[in-house]
């Protein structure tokens, strides 16, 4: 018999789980586990996607919404957003103190449960708890990924679409480093849009503007909604989960552990990597300008300060 991808989001009672259940019903991608720490919002996020189901034509896709982690045995991809978003005027770092032993107790079930999944890491703050997501697993770095760089670069293709003036579908540009307002790194050197440089449709002044707005984007959101934003993290997610359950090689940025990618060997920062039904089956280091190696260097000791810290709720 042809198995189906069973997906596990853990979290799912919120809005990011939630989005991510939504995207991954309308993309057909596999049987879905939501589990939340409380069963209600696990079912009612179930219930309602499936009375979708009669105008939108997916009958695809199989529920199981529960607060029991061992419903997760078997998944092929967990992912995990579990944990408090942030408020307005909030900043992601500030969440470690309470995300951290949340992440650290779901990843223990992740390893006893489902210890042949890939895990894709969505809670704040996101680089420091794919170390703790690391730790508590023991996967190799190729299954446990961070999901930001997505969302980041999302963001900052739209940013750059709106600027322009052009079709976003044409951009491309990556963000790296940290999944924080101060140090995540908008790539400009090698941003593109038709394949035309950036710079010769935005000034400098212009381009500036949009990395600036790119690295408070989830402020902006969140300051606008009064929680974090959830339907463009979701749909990012979405898409890595597809890159891994269907086997396609899509290339990019994820946070993993560094393994020597820009001269950094043991910390956690988002680059571009391949994911395919391995996982993060390669990872890749582009040319940067100077003051994106600088950035870059800059994201890494920020995400390690980081690290240190959550290495305080491990023991
Ligand atoms: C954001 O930037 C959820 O961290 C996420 O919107």
């Amino acid at each position: 018999m042809i198995k189906r991808p069973k997906i596990a989001i853990v979290g799912a009672g919120g809005n990011v789980g939630a989005a991510v259940a939504q995207w991954a019903v309308q993309k057909e991608l596999g049987d879905l586990v939501l589990i939340d720490i409380k069963a209600g919002p696990a079912e009612g996020r179930a219930l309602d996607l499936t009375q979708c189901g009669p105008w939108e034509g997916f009958n695809n896709t199989g529920f199981v919404a529960t607060d029991k982690s061992e419903a997760m045995a078997g998944c092929d991809v967990v992912v995990m957003t579990a944990g408090v978003p942030r408020k307005p005027g909030q900043t992601r770092e500030e969440l470690i103190n309470i995300n951290a032993g949340i992440v650290k107790g779901i990843c223990g079930d992740v390893k006893k449960h489902a210890p042949d999944a890939v895990l894709i890491v969505v809670s704040n703050p996101l680089d420091a708890m794919v170390f703790v997501a690391k730790q508590v697993t023991g996967f190799p770095r190729e299954r446990v990924i961070g999901s930001a760089g997505v969302l980041d670069s999302a963001r900052f293709r739209t940013y750059l679409a709106m600027a322009a003036g052009v079709s976003v579908e044409d951009v491309q540009a990556m963000v790296l480093g940290a999944h924080t307002d101060k140090d995540m790194v908008p790539i400009v050197s090698n941003a593109m849009i038709g394949n035309v440089p950036v710079a010769r449709f935005l000034s400098p002044e212009k381009l500036t503007e949009v990395i600036e707005s790119t690295k408070k984007g989830g402020a902006t959101l969140t300051g606008l909604i009064g929680t974090s934003a959830w339907q463009a993290p979701g749909a990012g997610t979405a898409l890595m989960v597809e890159a891994i359950v269907r086997n396609q090689g899509r290339v990019v940025p994820c946070t993993v552990e560094l393994h020597g990618e820009f001269g950094v060997t043991g910390a956690f920062a988002g680059v571009p990597v391949k994911l395919s039904a391995k996982g993060a089956e390669r990872t890749f280091e582009i040319e940067l300008s100077a003051s994106e190696k600088e950035a870059f260097a800059k994201a890494v000791a920020a995400n390690t300060e980081l690290m240190n810290i959550a290495k305080g709720f491990l023991s």
